[in-house]
């Protein structure tokens, strides 16, 4: 199938921390030539802006104000050795917002439900016209119910564990140990399912997807034909 004859599926993946999302959502927006929604990077947006002018963590109503005001962009990448870059409030906040201190403080402003209304809306808004890959912990579930492909993408915690600690190196944290990302890890993860509002699940409608044993090519190539199999199922239908 051609992948034009793709390019108007809308795509949501969610998965634990270090599941691979990111590399898989990034690799099927290159293909099929569709937007990609980094939703974390929204919560990682909010813990930033907090961060910056000092916001207690204790005070969710202005947290909450913040994730109703803060004005957060994706500028496209140019190339593919480019990340896509993140803008808040006019800030280019694509390196700061990736450091384990705004993980924990994602995760943290993450269980707060206005947080998660003011950042649904402007996920659903980017969503709205299809042709979009969106990844995060919650998109098949509430954000985009009606996706046309819902993949639930997971991997062993030594797995995720691993691949986080050697992108941390990459990126010259000398002091990202194997035991230390492994910890913060299962410490997220217990946060992101246990929260009372959209916990992490796989959508009922969800095809779950352990990558363990699977290279980013044949992960990518096992969602292409999901959406293969969908555009073919809607044809049928039509
Ligand atoms: O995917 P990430 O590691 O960049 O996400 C940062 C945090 O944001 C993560 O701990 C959970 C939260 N998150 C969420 O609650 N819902 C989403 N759709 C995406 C992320």
């Amino acid at each position: 199938m051609k992948p034009a004859k793709l390019s108007g599926l809308s795509i949501a993946i969610d998965g634990p921390a270090g599941a691979g999302k990111s590399t898989t959502a990034k690799m099927l927006a290159r293909e099929l030539r569709i937007v990609y929604v980094d939703s974390g990077a929204m919560y990682r947006a909010v813990a930033w802006k907090c961060n910056e002018d000092a916001i207690p963590l204790n005070d969710p109503e202005r947290i909450a104000a913040e994730a109703a005001q803060i004005s957060i962009e994706f500028i496209p990448s140019r190339s593919e050795n480019e990340p896509q870059r993140i803008v808040a409030d006019g800030i280019d906040i694509t390196n700061e917002i990736r450091t384990p201190e705004m993980s924990r403080l994602a995760s943290t402003v993450s269980v707060i439900p206005a947080v998660r209304e003011a950042l649904v809306a402007k996920q659903r808004a980017l969503g709205q016209a299809g042709a979009v890959v969106m990844e995060g912990r919650d998109i098949g579930t509430v954000v985009l119910p009606d996706a046309d492909v819902k993949i639930f993408l997971t991997a062993s915690i030594d797995n995720r564990a691993q691949r986080r600690t050697l992108e941390l190196r990459q990126k010259g944290d000398a002091t990202a140990t194997l035991d230390s990302v492994r910890a913060e890890i299962a410490e997220r993860d217990r946060r992101d399912m246990t929260r009372a509002v959209s916990p992490l699940r796989a959508a009922d409608d969800a095809v779950t997807l352990n990558n363990d044993s699977m290279t980013a090519r044949e992960v990518v190539e096992f969602i292409l034909d999901l959406c293969a199999k969908k555009t073919a199922q809607q044809d049928i239908e039509r």
